[in-house]
């Protein structure tokens, strides 16, 4: 029996693995332009920190995680997101004691236990930042714009933010009564994991995937509308700095998020034409997720997370090519036994001149060694036969307009520098 990839993973292969490639190399460009720096943290953390960090009533803590103990009895989680481990790992290394804010970006595989379907797998990628230790609209405002601008610049400019204020304890206090209420007088038409969450975490209701629910609460209070007046002041400084900016949004009121460390600023950019699973980018304010997860109080933070998979599905829907930059520059074509040899140091010099550069190792013909040339794109062909090296002599070709010209084997590599 074939052993099998296990369901919701794929295989990033070469056909697919430059297009990667460029999204990460472009990802860490921009990231760098607006002074993130990376910041890499272990793909499992103990299981805890999820429940408290990521919230112990919500979908992906109740019924997403692959969690496990490992063999010394301690309950293990692969990450099912980029934040919870990266704000244990600000507390652990004491980042909050340096210049503030701290900016970090991460690209990672993530892990939930979904039902998979086109884009939406049980290990996915996200590119994501955090920016920690301030708590102005500003540094909202500028995580949403790289947002906008990352996606930009890969080709995608269609695309619409979608924000919400998710308000702060203060006002969540009053809110939640008032949620509560509502709730209450719905029991019977709701869920049962709804009836679970309405007393625990009742905005969590809000964000219920059970569509009977949703057309049951069609008229229920949204935070948005409850807001303490420092909330209120917080969201509309921030639209007001994106207005600045020229980034158009749309208020989605019943944006909740599917995770608990949100405060105020909350938001999701989406693409148009994926289907379902259209949210490209997520994220948001996580005001005091520090402090629950045992670091010092005043550390503030917003980040965001893109969806890598679903990235590379917007961009094919929208038709945006992404060129392949990694063709090899030169194929060395041998004609007996000589030149085979002899290929050898060719090739060593072609790479220690930093020209990329390959030679046939299937004992093909002539004929197959172009062919090969073609299929993997070479950009020039050089044929070495053993005369041609007796005499110091070879045909250089360029695969793209078929241009062909003698050249001294001796001074292929500068012969070739100035083609390339
Ligand atoms: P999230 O909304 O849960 O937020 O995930 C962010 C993005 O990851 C989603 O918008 C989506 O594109 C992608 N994604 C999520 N689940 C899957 C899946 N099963 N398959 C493929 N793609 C998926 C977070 O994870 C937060 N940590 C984001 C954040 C960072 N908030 C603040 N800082």
């Amino acid at each position: 029996m074939q052993i099998k990839a296990p369901r919701g993973t794929k295989d990033i292969i070469p056909s697919e693995s430059y297009k990667w490639n460029y999204l990460e190399s472009k990802f860490r460009k921009i990231c760098s332009l607006y002074g993130y720096e990376e910041i890499r943290t272990p793909i499992f953390e103990n299981t805890e920190l999820f429940q408290r960090g990521v919230g112990d009533t919500t979908d992906i803590v109740q019924k997403e995680m692959y969690s496990f103990k490992d063999r010394g009895d301690r309950s293990i989680t692969l990450k099912p997101e980029g934040t919870a481990g990266v704000i244990r790992a600000f507390i652990e290394n004491k980042m909050y004691a340096d210049a503030q804010p701290t900016k970090l970006f991460y690209m990672i595989p993530c892990f939930r236990y979904e039902r998979p379907q086109s884009g939406r797998q049980r290990q996915f990628h996200q590119f994501g930042i955090e920016a920690i230790g301030s708590d102005t609209p500003s540094l909202d405002a500028e995580v949403i714009e790289l947002a906008m601008q990352y996606l930009k610049e890969i080709g995608l400019d269609n695309l619409s933010v979608s924000l919400n204020s998710v308000g702060c304890p203060v006002c969540r206090k009053a809110y939640n009564e008032k949620l509560r209420n509502y709730l209450k007088e719905k029991a019977e038409v709701l869920c049962d994991l709804c009836n679970e969450r309405r007393e625990k975490n009742p905005m969590r209701v809000i964000d219920c995937k059970n569509e009977a629910c949703q057309e049951n609460i069609e008229d229920i209070p949204l935070i948005a509308d409850n807001l303490c007046s420092d909330c209120q002041i917080h969201f509309d400084t921030l639209k007001k700095y994106l207005d600045e900016m020229n980034i158009s949004y749309e208020i989605d009121k019943k944006i909740v998020r599917g995770l608990d460390y949100y405060k105020r600023t909350a938001f999701e950019i989406i693409a148009n034409g994926l289907g379902s699973q259209s949210t490209v980018c997520g994220g948001g304010r996580y005001d005091g997720l520090v402090e629950d997860i045992g670091g010092p109080a005043g550390n503030s933070g917003i980040g965001f997370a893109m969806g890598a998979e679903r990235l590379m599905l917007t961009l094919e829907a929208n038709n945006v090519e992404i060129e392949k930059t990694n063709r090899q520059d030169i194929f060395i074509v041998t004609i007996g036994d000589m030149a085979k040899l002899k290929s050898f140091a060719i090739l060593k010099e072609l790479r220690d001149n930093n020209i990329s550069a390959d030679k046939d190792h299937l004992d093909r013909s002539v004929k197959a060694q172009f062919k090969y040339a073609n299929k993997i794109q070479a950009k020039y062909t050089v044929v070495i036969g053993d005369d041609e090296l007796e005499n110091n002599q070879a045909a250089l070709k360029n695969m793209e307009t078929g241009e062909q010209k003698e050249i001294k084997i001796s001074e292929l590599v500068k012969e070739l520098k100035k083609e390339l």
